[in-house]
């Protein structure tokens, strides 16, 4: 029986412009990045990067949760502090990527379903004793000709849904991240239909599973153009289909709407973030994000690996978290760029 405040832990994370860093790659994916930057991916350096992160001075201002792998939450830090403790210590909240990834899915073509749901329960009681006060779970949904299929946005609802209410019993915050991926040459109008589309049989599958709005956050991509289609939209034209789409497909109790970047690149998720924002219309739910790489992409480029660049590392990282922060406000501009080395 869940005890816990989650209604008060999900308000907290999207309060004052603030937002989450997704941190949460798995091994595979971090040597991925590591590798396109050559840097060398073993437990100790991805121990290291993070650490990087977790501890970067004062950005507590801007950031309000952490989303942790596996791997890391079970790690120490150089001097012998959990990293979640580290996390914890700076009044960041602690959270953890439950699922265990996009699968192929039977009958299909290149479409995928997550899994993660066998033991998921144990996991929560786990993670929860540790420290985390929230998960996340992710969905996969890419546009192509004839896809997604019907059942595969059901499939992956449905999962999320059982992942969501599971949290809940646990006394964990779920985002729940049904991805519609920037993947493909579709238009920002077919981007609109299908993100709509999963967003409302998602919302329905959260409300047959009994899962509490008020106590959970959602994680979409914004409505944008496939990165392949020749006609790209505008910053206007992004924020304008995002915020549409949410306001006939995302029930007002919900607290707040973190986004993805998804491949968008720092700027241009700040900017979106930022105009969404500032749109001349009632916004029932906080509007913030849940950045991986628009957040890490400058800092990890600046790091390369090396113990003399964290602190320059750490200065790109709280740059990016404060001109973030400010779009979540609709009070970013361009001119915030130039400060970073103030
Ligand atoms: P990106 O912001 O890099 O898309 O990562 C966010 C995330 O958590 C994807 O699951």
């Amino acid at each position: 029986m869940a005890t816990a405040d989650l209604e008060g832990t999900a308000k907290a994370l999207v309060a004052n412009g603030k937002g989450i860093l997704a941190a949460d790659e798995t091994p595979t994916t971090l040597t991925k990045r590591f590798d396109a930057v050559k840097i060398e991916s073993d437990p100790n350096s991805r121990r290291d990067y993070r650490e990087m992160l977790f501890t970067t001075p004062d950005v507590a201002r801007f950031i309000s949760g952490i989303i942790m792998q596996d791997e890391t939450i079970r790690q120490k830090s150089s001097t012998g502090t959990a990293l979640l403790d580290l996390v914890a210590k700076q009044g960041i909240i602690p959270g953890i990527k439950v699922d265990s990834g996009a699968k192929a899915l039977a009958g299909s073509s290149g479409e995928t379903v997550t899994e993660g749901l066998d033991g998921l329960r144990e996991r929560l009681k786990d993670y929860r004793q540790m420290g985390a006060r929230f998960a996340k779970w992710r969905a996969v949904i890419r546009i192509d000709d004839g896809i997604p299929s019907s059942d595969c946005v059901a499939v992956n609802a449905h999962a999320l849904a059982r992942y969501a209410a599971l949290c809940q019993e646990q006394d964990l915050v779920p985002i729940v991240e049904p991805e519609v991926l920037m993947d493909g040459s579709h238009t920002i109008e077919r981007c609109e239909e299908v993100t709509g589309n999963v967003l409302h049989v998602t919302f329905n599958a959260l409300f047959e599973q009994r899962v509490s709005l008020e106590r959970m956050l959602l994680k979409p991509n914004m409505v944008i153009a496939g990165k392949q289609c020749s006609q790209q939209a505008t910053v206007d034209e992004v924020a304008r289909a995002t915020f549409r789409c949410l306001r006939r497909h995302a029930p007002a109790s919900v607290p707040g709407i973190v986004f993805l970047s998804g491949g968008q690149d720092h700027l241009a998720a700040t900017m979106n973030l930022n105009a969404i924002n500032q749109l001349d219309a009632p916004k029932p739910w906080k509007l913030s994000f849940s950045y991986g790489r628009a957040l890490q992409d400058e800092a990890l480029q600046v790091w390369l690996g090396k113990q003399q660049n964290v602190q320059a590392g750490q200065k790109m990282y709280a740059h990016r978290a404060k001109c973030v922060n400010a779009a979540a406000l609709g009070k970013y501009s361009k001119a915030m760029e130039g400060k970073l080395a103030a």
